[in-house]
């Protein structure tokens, strides 16, 4: 047992079942620290945590009681994977004086730019250079859901300023496209399922340019620990120390699977159906990473190395259950139009 200043560190973490919580779970145990998860479905939980004694409480995001009586007093972390509105926020308020440090994760999706647009806007956003935390945001709250493009980037915003007015010493942070272990997208399937499929040929749009700031979720894992150790009221950027361009992953992708293809890079303008993929910008988005890194952030590695992470678990998961349910992501699905590409380069479907 790993005591910190005479006793063994405690967190929770709120929707602790996907890739952010999955990543921290590992990093606190290994430092010795003893872990709560919760979310809706056990079966989501990693067995081999749960046998490192990771404990799992089914609890609804929604249910203020239920929440109130997995926080023991005295917990040194609270981590939110799920707060999503002002509503979730104010389920939390009351509980963080009991907290240590309260953390919540946020997103890349609340910065807007000079023509007001954000990352889930038609109009894609444009930002001047890496983005930092003072950038302006998405005015909060508004009518679309929080689950709608328009809605989300504002939701979350209001869910911020609730928990950053609380008085309490909270960290609010926004990671970008996250990959890792239990990913949701896992946005690697794109390039892995091609390369399981045998597929002669990968198509990229804009010559396979794009640039959307990764995240692992161990690097995000570094940050929540060092924060823990250090609770402040503040917002942090959550991003890898690299920023690779799409064609640059699909050849990590390729070259981790030990498979080769022929790139179609197509140039910009070329039809929008063909060779469109997760990185697809017409503009790169940065996030700065300054603030974490001065606070003492150290990520544990760049993107090559710590996306394996999510290679290896969606090759375990295709070879095990190829009908599994994380790849049949209908997010991901609409990247393998597999006959429009045969079509187009002239190849006997199949
Ligand atoms: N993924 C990304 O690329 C990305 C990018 C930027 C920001 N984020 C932020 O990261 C957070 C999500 O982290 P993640 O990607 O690790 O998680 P995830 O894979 O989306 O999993 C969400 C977690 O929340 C739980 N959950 C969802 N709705 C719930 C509800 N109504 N009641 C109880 N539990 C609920 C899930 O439980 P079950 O497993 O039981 O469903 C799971 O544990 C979100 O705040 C999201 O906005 C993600």
């Amino acid at each position: 047992m790993v005591l910190y200043r005479g006793r063994v560190r405690e967190a929770l973490i709120l929707g602790g079942t996907g890739a952010i919580g999955t990543a921290v779970v590992r990093r606190l145990l290994s430092h010795g620290w003893k872990v709560t998860v919760t979310g809706r479905d056990e079966s989501h939980v990693d067995a081999p945590l749960l046998g490192q004694g990771v404990r799992f409480r089914a609890v609804e995001r929604t249910d203020r009681e239920a929440i109130a009586a997995v926080l023991g007093p005295g917990v040194d972390l609270l981590l939110d994977c799920a707060c999503f509105t002002a509503r979730d926020a104010r389920i939390l308020r009351p509980l963080l004086p009991l907290v240590g440090s309260p953390v919540m994760v946020s997103s890349k999706a609340v910065y807007r730019d000079a023509q007001r647009r954000h990352s889930n806007s038609e109009d894609p956003p444009c930002f001047e250079g890496p983005i930092r935390e003072d950038q302006s945001t998405l005015p909060p709250g508004g009518d679309g859901g929080q689950d709608t493009r328009e809605g989300h980037g504002r939701h979350k915003v209001a869910a911020e300023r609730v928990l950053l007015e609380s008085g309490a010493p909270v960290t609010v942070l926004r990671p970008f496209k996250v990959h890792g272990r239990r990913a949701r997208p896992p946005r690697g399937w794109v390039f892995v399922k091609r390369a399981l499929d045998r597929r002669p040929s990968v198509l990229l749009a804009r010559e396979g340019r794009g640039v959307d700031h990764p995240t692992s979720a161990a690097n995000l894992a570094a940050l929540v620990e060092l924060v823990a150790e250090k609770p402040g009221l503040r917002v942090l950027n959550a991003a890898d120390p690299d920023a690779p361009l799409a064609l640059e992953i699909s050849r990590m992708v390729t070259a981790h699977l030990g498979y080769r293809w022929e790139e179609v890079l197509l140039p910009e303008g070329a039809r929008p159906e063909l060779g469109d993929h997760p990185w697809n910008r017409p503009f790169t988005i940065v996030l700065d990473m300054t603030a974490a890194e001065l606070l003492g952030y150290r990520p544990v590695g760049g993107y090559s190395s710590t996306v394996v992470e999510e290679l290896d678990w969606l090759t375990d998961l295709a070879r095990s259950n190829p009908y599994a349910p994380e790849l049949g992501d209908g997010y991901i699905s609409r990247y393998f139009d597999y006959e429009a590409e045969d079509r187009f380069l002239c190849r006997p479907a199949g």
